[in-house]
């Protein structure tokens, strides 16, 4: 986000967001948590027991609330030792997820997106989450975003085939929402493990979300892109999200420049015209 009014935007939609996981994940839980962040000590469960009164000293203040992509999901599961055949792996991490109702994302689905491309790709594109057309045809970035990105991949001088694709969440969050934290636990481990299956040289995050949820870093994107990040023992590359790409074109250029740096990373030529 480049101009006021887009990081105002973008504030707000946080805001809200933060406004709904409040109200799914309780008030109660929540004010135990921030009182316990307050006072500096773990959160505890409810207990029958009595509780000695607060010492009558200025009242705790209360915790600022972290925006969305802040709150500490727990960290991500141990990088897998290399395992055998990527396609073998890819199948049974497919298999492994199977008709998939480990999160409220399945009540709404179409298809669950798992991922396509090459398993043996150096190069791999994280997104955040399927949109409706992804959701109908059960393939990640195939509308608008997607042909952009298409194209994206085609000025690095490869082809949708060649690289592979998916995102962080597999399933369509409704209206195209973000997706909460207690989605992101469940689904995850399993874009962990497709990447571990694959083994890439590099991750590229597309957009804030996939940027700060891969890298538990509430950075924004635009301070984020074009800076090589240490990722499971690859090199990721924030960059910007092809929709935000489609509404703000100006921002191309730096996008292109993060993919440049990409390129020299793989050892790519800019194809010839
Ligand atoms: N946006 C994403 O982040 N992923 C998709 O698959 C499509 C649009």
């Amino acid at each position: 986000m480049s101009n006021p009014a887009d990081e105002l935007a973008e504030l707000i939609r946080d805001a809200r967001a933060h406004a709904t996981w409040l109200r799914d994940a309780g008030e109660e839980r929540v004010l135990r948590d921030r009182q316990a962040v307050a006072l500096q000590r773990p959160p505890q469960a409810p207990s029958n027991q009595v509780r000695p009164a607060r010492p009558p000293t200025a009242p705790a203040p209360i915790a600022k609330p972290a925006p969305v992509a802040q709150r500490p999901l727990a960290p991500p599961a141990p990088v897998a030792p290399p395992s055998g055949d990527p396609v073998a792996r890819l199948a049974q991490i497919r298999a492994d997820l199977g008709d998939c109702k480990r999160c409220k994302l399945c009540q709404k689905r179409k298809n669950l997106v798992f991922g396509v491309g090459n398993p043996r790709a150096e190069l791999v594109f994280v997104g955040e989450g399927p949109g409706e057309n992804e959701d109908l045809q059960g393939e990640p970035f195939v509308g608008a975003a997607g042909q952009l990105l298409d194209k994206m991949i085609e000025a690095m001088g490869l082809s949708r085939q060649q690289v592979y694709i998916c995102n962080v969440v597999k399933c369509r969050p409704p209206g195209n929402r973000n997706p909460e934290p207690d989605e992101i636990e469940q689904c995850e481990p399993f874009l962990l493990q497709q990447l571990d299956a694959i083994r890439p040289k590099v991750v590229v995050a597309l957009g804030k979300f996939a940027a700060q949820t891969l890298l538990r870093d509430p950075t924004s994107i635009t301070r984020m892109r074009g800076q090589w990040r240490a990722y499971r023992g690859m090199k990721l590359m924030p960059t910007f999200h092809p929709s935000y790409l489609l509404r703000s074109p100006s921002e191309k250029r730096k996008a292109w420049d993060d993919l440049q740096l990409v390129m020299k990373e793989l050892g790519l030529e800019r194809p010839k015209k």
